[in-house]
């Protein structure tokens, strides 16, 4: 039941397609706790577009890298559909819209549940560093359990809407290991929390659908990429979040490559 409510999860946040009714409650959510924001706080931070909607969030490595979530391009959508915006405040309009070369998805994904959800994309052309364009490096050790991190994104804010912000959001959250996150103070298992994530969870504070792929900052690096969870700001129930310090080797070498 876990596995199919995180794919359907999933599924919803990539497609933003509507909610089935009966999961209505377990989808349900809101970036709870979180604060319109602006770019300039947050210069790392882009909007991965398909076809014109926001369905991703993404985090500046260079001038011609992004960080993002291996889900939300795991159905291989057609580079000519897809887009970056950089440095807006706005999901919509503003800052600067770039066309995507490639886009490689970590050879794992798949295999291991939600393990390995990562992907860089590579855009056509190279962004211009500014006060609102940032890239930010990526952690190199996993941050300590209680460390306060900061979620960011265009994720959905009320529970139930089907409709974004435009402007973006963050929330301030507390890390929680794997281990414990995959233990039995909270709700999930080890099973389906396991080697290559890590949580974050504060009471009444998540990400949520739409924030996916979005950064995770903790002392200045970039330590999570918003994965999944059920439901969001569920009591008992973290954020989960691909560690970057993990998946950094693969991130190095497939930024070289790509
Ligand atoms: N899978 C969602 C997305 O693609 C992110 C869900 C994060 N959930 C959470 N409770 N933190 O946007």
């Amino acid at each position: 039941m876990l596995k199919i409510v995180i794919v359907l999860s999933i599924f919803v946040c990539v497609l933003a397609a509507p909610t089935p009714e009966e999961l209505q409650p377990l989808l349900d959510g809101r970036i709870v706790g979180g604060f319109a924001t602006t770019i300039s706080s947050f210069p790392w931070q882009i909007s991965l577009q398909i076809s014109g909607s926001h369905s991703c969030g993404g985090s500046v490595y260079s001038e011609t890298i992004i960080v993002t979530a291996a889900h939300c391009l795991s159905d291989y959508p057609s580079l000519t559909t897809l887009r970056v915006r950089a440095g807006s405040s706005y999901w919509n309009s503003g800052g600067t819209l770039s066309e995507i070369a490639a886009f490689k998805i970590h050879e794992l994904y798949g295999t291991n549940g939600m393990a390995n959800d990562i992907a860089l994309i590579r855009l056509a052309s190279p962004l211009k560093f500014s006060s609102t364009i940032k890239p930010i490096p990526l952690a190199v050790t996993a941050p300590a359990d209680g460390v306060i991190a900061v979620v960011s994104g265009w994720g959905t804010k009320l529970s139930g809407s089907q409709t974004l912000p435009t402007q973006l959001q963050y929330v301030n959250v507390e890390v929680v290991g794997l281990e414990k996150c995959a233990s039995n103070i909270y709700g999930y298992d080890s099973e389906s929390v396991r080697e290559t994530m890590i949580c974050s969870y504060t009471e009444g504070k998540d990400s949520c659908q739409g924030d996916s792929g979005g950064p995770m900052v903790a002392d200045g690096v970039l330590v999570g990429i918003v994965s999944w969870g059920i439901g969001c700001g569920f009591t008992n129930y973290p954020g989960v979040y691909a560690d970057v310090a993990s998946l950094r080797t693969w991130a190095e070498n497939t930024a070289a490559t790509i």
